[in-house]
């Protein structure tokens, strides 16, 4: 949103407050001032007129304008009703140089999973992608997946949803008995990060996440859940909110991420079976490196560090 607009917005909600003193106070014409609360009116805003001058009635539901008014981080929003895919759109906002940038879409149509797998992304989802320029090496880049994975987690319990993470960045909700699925909970939301670099530098981070936010579950793929499901339909405005600013929270202080992530960690002391690219290891999840990594400790009492793989939570072996 540009200055001027963001100004006239806030002192629209402070008001009333009529045009010619809107003016003056931010040394524009009045009829730049018109033209603002009309654009602003045109993107959803209620402008009302009063005897008193104009006033602040009401904020779009969702959207570019709506996210970035009233959030406490520093990112601007483009918004679309449907897109292929946020991390495409989010990957040429990159190429032009662009840093603290979210694209946002109610729809993706050819939404991306880990694994060049497909995602399900339905209207009614928070569909999101994070164009970040941070000065770290590459090696520093999955505490920003874990960052998100953080993020996400706390604006899903604010939601009112039993939300954990599963190893390394699927937002869960961890399930139990004999009904259960072996994976660790049926899945509410994921990150999907994408990047350039140098060896020592990274130039751009593409931080995707996807969250079954006001979707039904039949219009998902495998074993998902939603916070509809769970939880009933969110303000998504609000949670998407909260969710950039937690995020925005962790990347300042990234030495809380890995502390935060344990913390919420469904994965940490269960028995797993992580699938990588050089076959499986089973044993009991202990730690999460500064990495992202899964330290694995295997029967024969090796630590194994798994970097990459898909992670199943194994039920306890049984008691003999
Ligand atoms: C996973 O496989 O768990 C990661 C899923 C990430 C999906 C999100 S939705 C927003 C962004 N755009 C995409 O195409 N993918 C990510």
């Amino acid at each position: 949103m540009n200055e001027t607009r963001r100004a006239v917005l806030d002192a629209l909600a402070d008001g009333p407050v009529t045009g010619p003193a809107l003016a003056d106070a931010l040394d524009v014409s009045r009829a730049a001032v018109w033209k603002h609360v009309e654009a602003l009116r045109d993107d959803g805003f209620a402008v009302d007129s009063t005897d008193d001058g104009y006033v602040l009635a009401g904020v779009p539901e969702y959207g570019g304008l709506a996210v970035e008014y009233g959030l406490e981080a520093p990112f601007e929003v483009e918004y679309h009703d449907a897109v292929a895919s946020t991390n495409d759109r989010a990957r040429e906002l990159a190429a032009d140089g662009r840093r603290d940038a979210v694209v946002l879409a109610d729809r993706q149509t050819g939404g991306r999973g880990r694994r060049d797998r497909e995602w399900s992304s339905p209207t009614g989802g928070v569909w999101l992608s994070l164009v970040l320029r941070p000065d770290v090496p590459p090696a520093r880049v999955p505490l920003l997946t874990l960052a998100a994975a953080v993020a996400v987690t706390d604006a899903a319990r604010e939601a009112g949803v039993d939300a954990a993470i599963k190893w390394p960045n699927d937002v869960v909700v961890p399930r139990s008995g004999p009904d259960a699925p072996e994976r660790g909970g049926d899945k509410l939301a994921g990150v999907l990060t994408e990047m350039e670099g140098e060896a020592s530098r990274v130039s751009w981070v593409v931080v995707g996440v996807g969250v079954n936010a006001n979707v039904d579950v039949a219009d998902l793929a495998g074993d998902a859940t939603s916070v509809r499901a769970e939880a009933g339909d969110v303000d998504r405005r609000a949670f998407v909110q909260r969710a950039l600013e937690r995020f925005d929270a962790l990347r300042g202080d990234p030495g809380a991420v890995l502390a935060a992530w344990r913390e919420r960690a469904a994965t940490l002391g269960e028995r797993v079976r992580v699938d990588t690219a050089d076959g499986a290891v089973v044993g009991d999840a202990v730690d999460v490196t500064e990495h992202g990594a899964l330290v694995v400790e295997t029967a024969g009492g090796d630590r194994r560090v798994v970097h990459a793989g898909d992670c199943q939570h194994l039920r306890p072996v049984a008691e003999p």
